[in-house]
C-alpha cells in the first residue's frame, strides 16, 4: 500500500489538479482534506479541459473513488454542477463520489456573507466569495452544518432557519440581499435532494479498504495555510500537509510521498504581500504566456519570480520528499530568469521566511541570475532533452531546497511530462 500526497507549494495555482491526474493512474482512491470551492485544479482529458472544484481530480480515472474528507466545506449546489459536468463527459459517478458525514456544509447564507464581509472590507483579502472563512467559522464556534445534517430534513431545515435568523440579527448580510438569498436557501434544500446519497462514513472507505494506493489532494498552497501562511491574507484551513491527519483521518506517520507542487515561478490571487512580485514587461509576459487568470474567479493572478525564501520554508512545513516542478514552458522566451534566494530586511539577510513573516511588505528581495533557453521545451520527453540552461535552472534549485525534482511539467496536456528519476 502506497500512501502519496500532493501539496501546493507557493500561493495556489501550481498545477496540482495536472499531477493529481498524472499520478491517479496508479490509485484507487483519490481523497481531499481542506478547502472547498475555492479551490479550481485544471486537467485535460483528451484534449477537453476541465476545471474541477470540490470532486477529486481524480474522477476522472474511473478506477478511482474520490473522497470528500471531513475537513472539507462542501457546497452542494456547487457539487451537484460538478457531478452533472462528470455524467456529461459519460463518467460514472454513483459510488464513486463520497462526501464524509462529518465534513461542514456551505449554505447560501455562509456565500452571502462572505460577498458581504468582502465588499464592506473594500475587497482586502480578496476571497473567492465561495463561503469558505463563514462556513470553518462556524465550525470553529461549533455551529456549523454537517453533510449528516443533509440526512434529516427536519434538522436541516431547524439549523438553516437558526442561522439565518442570526445572521440578520447580527447584521451579516445586507438587508436588500435577503430576497435572494431567500431564493437561494429554496434551491439549495432541492439540491440537498440529490447530493444525499453520496454522503457517507469515509472513515469506514478507507480503513476497511484493502486498497493498495491512496492519493491525497492538497487544495490551496502552503502560503495560504491558516497557520503557516500570510496571516491574514490566507484562506481557512490548513492547506499544508498537517491538515491530512484532521482532515482525512490519515495519520502523516502512514504517509510515504509527500509532493510539492511548485510553479518554476510564482503567482498570487487576491490580496497579501507577494516578495518577489514582478510589476515590469517580465510579470507581464509571465501572466500573459502562463494564462494566468484564476480557474475559479476568473481574476488576472499576480505573477513574479520564483521565491527560495518560500520554498525551503514549504518543504520543511511540509516534509516534502519530493518536488514536482510545472510550467517551465512559460519561460521558452525568456532571456533572463531570476530566483530569490534571501531577504534583505531592516539591513540584515535572511533565508528564513519565519522571520520575516509578519513583516514581508517591508523585505527587499536578494535575486540570482539565470540564463534562458530561448528554444521551444514542450516536446522533450527526457531530462537530458531539456536545453543546457533549462537544466542548470532546475538543478540549482534542487539543490538549495535539497528536495528532489523528480516530475517537471513542460505544458498544460497530460503527456507534457518529464520523470527525472536519477
Ligand atoms: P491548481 O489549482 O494547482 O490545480 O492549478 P490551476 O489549474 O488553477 O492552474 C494551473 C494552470 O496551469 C492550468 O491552466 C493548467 O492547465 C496549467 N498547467 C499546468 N501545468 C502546466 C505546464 O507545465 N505548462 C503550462 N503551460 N501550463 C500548465
Ligand atoms: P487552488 O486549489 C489560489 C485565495 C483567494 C484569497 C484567499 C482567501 O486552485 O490552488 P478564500 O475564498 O479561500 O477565503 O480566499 O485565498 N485562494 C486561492 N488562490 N488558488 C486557490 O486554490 C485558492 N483558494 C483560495 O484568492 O486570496
Ligand atoms: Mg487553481
Amino acid at each position: 500500500m502506497s500512501i502519496k500526497a500532493i501539496i501546493g507549494g507557493q500561493w495556489g495555482d501550481e498545477g496540482k489538479g495536472k499531477i493529481v491526474d498524472l499520478l491517479s493512474q496508479e490509485a484507487q482512491i483519490v481523497a481531499r482534506y481542506q478547502g472547498g470551492a475555492n479551490a479550481g485544479h485544471t486537467v485535460y482529458q483528451n484534449d477537453k479541459k476541465i476545471v474541477l472544484h470540490q470532486i477529486p481530480t481524480g474522477a476522472l480515472r474511473e478506477n478511482c473513488i474520490c473522497i470528500l474528507g471531513n475537513g472539507m466545506v462542501i457546497d452542494p449546489i456547487g457539487i451537484l454542477e460538478e457531478i452533472n459536468t462528470l455524467k456529461k463527459l459519460k463518467i460514472k459517478v454513483k459510488n464513486r463520489i463520497l462526501i464524509d458525514y462529518y465534513s461542514h456544509i456551505v449554505t447560501p447564507i455562509h456565500k452571502y456573507i462572505d460577498k458581504t464581509n468582502e465588499k464592506r472590507t473594500n475587497n482586502e483579502i480578496g476571497t473567492t466569495c465561495k463561503g469558505i472563512g463563514p462556513t470553518y467559522s462556524d465550525k470553529y464556534n461549533r455551529k456549523g452544518i454537517r453533510a449528516i445534517d443533509l440526512l434529516t430534513n427536519d434538522i436541516l431545515q431547524e439549523k438553516i432557519e437558526k442561522r439565518l435568523s442570526a445572521a440578520i440579527t447580527n447584521n451579516e448580510i445586507e438587508k436588500e440581499d435577503l430576497e435572494t438569498l431567500k431564493k437561494d436557501i429554496e434551491i439549495f434544500y432541492k439540491t440537498t435532494q440529490e447530493i444525499k446519497e453520496y454522503i457517507r462514513d469515509t472513515f469506514l472507505v478507507l480503513y476497511n479498504s484493502q486498497l493498495p494506493n491512496i492519493l491525497i489532494e492538497g487544495a490551496q498552497g502552503t502560503m495560504l495555510d491558516i497557520d503557516y501562511g500570510t496571516y491574514p491574507y490566507v484562506t481557512s484551513s490548513n492547506c499544508s500537509s498537517g491538515g491530512i491527519g484532521t482532515g482525512l483521518g490519515i495519520p502523516v506517520s502512514k504517509i510515504n510521498n509527500i509532493i510539492g507542487i511548485f510553479k518554476a515561478y510564482t503567482t498570487r490571487v487576491g490580496g497579501g504581500p507577494f516578495p518577489t512580485e514582478l510589476f515590469d514587461n517580465d510579470g507581464k509576459n509571465l501572466g500573459k504566456i502562463g494564462n494566468e487568470f484564476g480557474a475559479t474567479t476568473g481574476r488576472p493572478r499576480r505573477c513574479g519570480w520564483f521565491d527560495l525564501v518560500v520554498a525551503k520554508y514549504s518543504a520543511k512545513i511540509n516534509g516534502l520528499t519530493h518536488i514536482a516542478l510545472t510550467k517551465l514552458d512559460i519561460f521558452n522566451t525568456f532571456k533572463t530568469i531570476k530566483v530569490c534566494v534571501a531577504y534583505k530586511f531592516n539591513g540584515k539577510i535572511t533565508a528564513n521566511l519565519s522571520e520575516v513573516l509578519n513583516s514581508l511588505d517591508n523585505i527587499e528581495p536578494i535575486y540570482q541570475e539565470f540564463k534562458g533557453w530561448n528554444s521551444d521545451i514542450e516536446n522533450c520527453e527526457q531530462f537530458n532533452d531539456l536545453p543546457i540552461e533549462a537544466q542548470k535552472y532546475i538543478q540549482f534549485l534542487e539543490n538549495e531546497i535539497e528536495v528532489p525534482i523528480n516530475i517537471i511539467s513542460i505544458g498544460p496536456k497530460r503527456h507534457q511530462i518529464i520523470h527525472n528519476n536519477k
